[in-house]
């Protein structure tokens, strides 16, 4: 056998290492190194986009809605992400387990497209797992923060999270980091505050809803820690809050200092503490869409900022970018992609999307340096939280679902975010904390006894709903009636006339009123008045019994030309399933801690008004809160 010289010989080993080096990886044929865990993120992400087509990469940038989507166009097109909308839901009052199934064949059929990349699968979560029949809801975003506690927030970010988890889904279009500086904005009651401090601590929702960055981890970068963990998404970027007149999805007028100290310090926390994806505002700044925006979404943001994760449209966000809406599609693909958006919520029509982006590039007009930005950014974030290797939901968690913990943290969260805002008249000995051993109390008012109106919007449906078989939870009613001695005759009259009040001898009275539940521009109010004629039923029962009213509204409304006539008042913002956190603080199981989130205007002639103004003359300042101290409920 000719012997193999020794510099043939040398030629073989080094080739061997070289492919042994280059690939690390084990001779297998069928060895792919995306699909290799033990590969850092980078080179799977470089592996994989290397094989992907271009139809492949635009179908990663596609978000659709699951009430289109089928097995087919997830296998064919390489769909990224699939959503739920508002209210949605595989078929009323599904459990756990029906959305586990759901979530788990649409993931199926992702990983069954050539490439085999799973779908992330978003749905508002944003209080609570809201969608979802028998879910705890949480507090909205005003009342926590009236809190004023970021450590409760992120405890109900990891609660969100195993509920979101208990159906399969891993990502959460949540926290809204507006701050909300006119309250005649239909979301205001998403927002924590007008007070960007406030909104900026409360971002500790992310590493509840992510998990923690670890000790010596890197900041800034999207961070996922865990199978008990969902993406978050920081939204509306940027100042969605401020619209002129509280206009929803109007303009947003303001200086760049004005930006960058009102609307942006929760952006720089959001970024520091991972969060992995950041939504576009439907707002425009000074006149330009915020969908179309390149300086702030791709120099600021992305450059500036460092935003590593994904940034993702609103739904139909770029159809806005014209007027009428869709208009010009393809221009507007064109300008949303250009500006910098990665994944866009189109949800319906995703052909035409793909189409039109398709187009844009084979013309040139997008470069592909753009698409391989976005899509590595998507990637990024798929590799980092463990996607494919746990695309599935795990059955381990459907427990968790309106779990009695969650329950109970929800109520001690209803219970941290009421704001005392009237406790006596005058002179007079405060009225709260209320004897638990009145001998007959009357429960009045449009929002006592129904579950619906105390969750608002965002719950069940999008925009809310009326009466107590929305969901499972505690009225205000039935918590008062829990709270009470056995021996409390408690009346309920939702309207009672002021001869029925007199009639009886209550010893006190508490009302309830407040706004009925909306979401987004159907909450754009201009008079900010109580719904269901709360102020003549604050009139007819304030003016015959001693009365506390409890006020459930998603912001501060008119309430000034009744206050005199009230012995106390409660803003209990929209406090969601758990009312026994409304009872324990009137009846002093717990004391009043919570503090006005925002500035309490007398008229809405006042408005905007924002702490710090130079005519700054409200009913109640913003950080306004009356204290009691805990009776233990004598
Ligand atoms: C809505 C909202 C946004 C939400 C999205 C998906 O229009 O603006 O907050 O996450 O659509 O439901």
């Amino acid at each position: 056998m000719a012997k193999l010289s020794f510099l043939s010989m040398g030629v073989i080993l080094f080739l061997c290492c070289c492919s042994v080096i280059a690939g690390m990886a084990p001779a297998d044929p069928g060895y792919s190194k995306y699909k290799d865990p033990s590969q850092p993120v980078h080179a799977r992400i470089r592996d994989l986009m290397r094989r992907m087509t271009l139809q492949e990469k635009i179908g990663q940038m596609t978000q659709v809605d699951s009430s289109v989507v089928t097995p087919e166009i997830l296998k064919n097109y390489s769909i990224g992400s699939v959503l739920s909308g508002g209210g949605v839901s595989p078929f009323p009052r599904a459990k756990a387990r029906d959305w586990m199934d759901m979530v788990n064949r649409f993931q199926n059929s992702s990983l069954s497209s050539r490439l085999g990349i799973p779908i992330i699968y978003g749905i508002d979560a944003v209080h609570g797992h809201n969608n979802v029949y028998q879910a705890t809801i949480f507090p909205h975003n005003v009342g926590l923060g009236a809190t004023r506690d970021p450590d409760l927030v992120k405890r109900i970010g990891a609660a969100t999270a195993l509920e979101v988890r208990a159906t399969g889904i891993n990502y959460a279009f949540a926290p809204c980091i507006a701050a909300c500086r006119d309250p005649r904005w239909g979301r205001c009651y998403e927002s924590y505050s007008e007070d960007p401090s406030i909104v900026k601590a409360m971002t500790s929702i992310i590493p509840g809803l992510q998990g923690e960055i670890p000790a010596g981890g890197r900041k800034g970068v999207p961070y996922l820690g865990g199978k008990d963990k969902v993406l978050a998404c920081a939204k509306h970027y940027v100042g969605d809050g401020g619209t002129t007149r509280g206009i929803n999805e109007n303009n947003t007028v303001t200086d760049w200092h004005g930006l960058l100290s009102i609307h942006m310090p929760g952006y720089y926390k959001a970024i520091i503490e991972g969060v992995s994806t950041i939504m576009v505002s439907y707002s425009s700044w000074n006149g330009m869409k915020m969908h179309a925006n390149r300086f702030l979404v791709t120099d600021f943001l992305k450059n500036t900022l460092k935003f590593r994760g994904f940034v993702i449209s609103d739904w139909k966000g770029i159809d806005k970018i014209t007027t009428p809406p869709g208009a010009n599609y393809t221009y507007s693909v064109q300008m949303g992609i250009s500006a910098g958006i990665d994944m866009v919520m189109v949800p319906f029509n995703h052909t035409v999307f793909i189409d039109a982006l398709t187009q844009l590039v084979n013309d040139n007009v997008i470069p592909m340096s753009r698409i391989d930005d976005a899509v590595e950014r998507i990637l990024r974030v798929k590799f980092m939280m463990g996607l494919f290797e746990n695309p599935l939901g795990d059955q381990t968690y459907l427990s968790q679902l309106g779990s009695q913990d969650h329950r109970d943290l929800a109520r001690e969260a209803v219970r941290k975010s009421l704001v005392l805002l009237k406790n006596g008249q005058n002179a007079d000995p405060p009225v709260l904390p209320l004897a638990k051993n009145a001998s007959k109390i009357l429960v009045a008012g449009s929002h006592a006894n129904n579950l619906g109106y105390q969750c608002g919007g965002w719950t069940i449906t999008w925009q809310g709903g009326s009466g107590n078989n929305l969901t499972s939870g505690t009225t205000i009613l039935g918590a008062i009636s829990k709270a009470v001695d056995l021996e409390t005759e408690v009346v309920f009259s939702e309207n009672p006339d002021a001869d029925f009040v007199k009639s009886h001898n209550f010893s006190y009275a508490i009302v309830v009123v407040g706004e009925l539940p909306y979401a987004e521009t159907a909450g754009d109010s201009k008079n900010l008045t109580l719904a269901d004629r709360g102020e003549d039923i604050i009139s007819k029962v304030c003016s015959s019994v001693k009365c506390v009213v409890v006020v459930v509204s998603g912001r501060p409304v008119t309430i000034e030309p009744l206050v005199a006539n009230m012995d106390a008042l409660v803003a209990a913002w929209l406090p969601g399933s758990e009312g026994e956190g409304v009872a324990d603080v009137l009846f002093g199981d717990y004391g009043f801690t919570g503090k006005s989130p925002m500035t309490w205007f007398k008229t809405v002639d006042q408005l905007p008004m924002n702490v710090g103004d130079p005519h700054y003359d409200p009913l109640f300042p913003l950080g306004f809160g009356l204290a009691t101290e805990p009776t233990g409920g004598q």
